[in-house]
């Protein structure tokens, strides 16, 4: 007979989302073993099956908007550790377990000297959500730095290997986005340098890193200068999710054909863009909201930020609901659709009761 007792019924997942929305999931499994991983999961698949749930992997909760009631069988992927696989004298390959803390093992790898995802710093989340949808900033993505992605397909209960071009990666985009709740990310296996390669032209990074580097004594920056960098300039617009519930960028920036983007920009010059390719240009939604007046607005209790337009905040932490979300989003894809012509998309996963 199968052994259920890690099974949990009524968990609730108001704590485990950074959105802070009330949430109460049927039933749900923690995974903390590595070693234990394929006989836990074999139990949540015959458990569901039996049940006739669906399965949904959640995560750091930084990316997903949740419902009141959530009628799956909830995943929660704990497990830790880090295991070097390969090294040469240029790279090191590492494989990393889904439930490391992000920010941490970005830390960690910089103080052994293993460089590349320091633009990446203070993302919230875990390891293995980091591939779904691509996480990106300050110029990299995480794609340009993971080998392999171990999943277990939660169809077959199989474990399976995916290498860099099968992961089918793009701007906040995966094969694992086109295909949800079918996958559990058991490890994501990196490959990072050993000599830095700093990339600073984004926006102020240059700037800040440099004056970080300059304090320490030094002409240019460090890889771990440019992690203070990122840490400082995030700090500085984005809201921490442990002090005012959000997750991130709520809508992606969205690309236009070349020919919309001289029409706005002969109507708002200031209008920032970065060339996609000859035919399309990006336009950060950030920007077109605050032009569109509503920084800092919105329905209460969803507010876009003060600092940052393109997070939305939760100021009724663990009582505001998806309906209220769903509220501020409308309300905020209309006003940027009236004034710019522009089709806002939301960014973090949404789920409704019945997956
Ligand atoms: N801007 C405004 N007002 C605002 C917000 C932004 O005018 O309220 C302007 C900024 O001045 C700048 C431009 O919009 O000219 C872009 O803003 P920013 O550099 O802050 O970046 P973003 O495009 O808003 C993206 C990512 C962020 C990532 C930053 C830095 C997406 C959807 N978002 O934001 O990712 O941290 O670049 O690389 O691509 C996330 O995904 O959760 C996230 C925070």
């Amino acid at each position: 007979m199968t052994d259920t007792t890690k099974i949990l019924t009524h968990y609730d997942l108001s704590h485990a989302n950074t959105m802070a929305l009330s949430c109460v999931a049927r039933h749900a499994m923690i995974l903390d073993s590595d070693q234990r991983l394929a006989d836990d999961l074999a139990v949540a698949l015959a458990f569901a099956k039996n049940a006739n749930l669906p399965i949904f992997v959640l995560s750091g909760g930084s990316n997903v908007i949740l419902p009141s009631t959530l009628n799956a069988l909830v995943l929660l992927p704990k497990t830790t550790g880090t295991q070097l696989i390969s090294q040469t004298e240029q790279s090191v390959t590492l494989q990393v377990a889904c439930g490391e803390n992000w920010h941490q093992f970005i830390q960690t790898c910089l103080n052994q000297g293993y460089y590349g995802l320091e633009n990446l710093a203070l993302i919230p989340g875990l390891v293995g959500a980091c591939p779904v949808q691509n996480i990106g900033a300050y110029g990299v993505q995480v794609s340009d730095f993971i080998d392999k992605v171990i999943a277990y397909d939660l169809q077959t209960g199989q474990a399976c290997t995916f290498d860099n071009t099968a992961c089918d990666f793009g701007y906040r985009h995966s094969f694992f986005k086109d295909n949800p709740n079918r996958y559990l990310i058991s490890h994501v296996v990196f490959r990072l340098q050993k000599a830095p390669n700093i990339l600073t032209n984004y926006g102020d990074l240059a700037d800040v890193s440099g004056k970080i580097a300059s304090k320490n004594g030094r002409t240019t920056p460090t890889p771990m200068d440019v992690f203070d960098a990122v840490v400082q300039i995030r700090q500085s617009k984005l809201p921490d999710p442990a002090v005012l519930a959000n997750c991130g960028s709520f809508f992606q920036n969205p690309i236009i054909p070349i020919k919309q983007f001289h029409e706005l920009k002969a109507k708002f010059s200031d209008l920032p863009s970065y060339l996609v390719n000859d035919d399309f240009i990006k336009l950060p939604a950030g920007w077109l909201i605050d032009k569109a007046g509503l920084k800092g607005k919105g329905i209460f209790p969803i507010l876009t930020h003060e600092k940052q337009a393109l997070v939305l905040t939760n100021h009724h932490p663990r009582h505001a609901s998806q309906h209220d979300i769903k509220t501020t989003q409308d309300f905020i894809i209309n006003a940027v659709k009236t004034m710019f012509g522009v089709s806002l998309v939301r960014e973090p996963v949404w789920l409704d009761e019945h997956i």
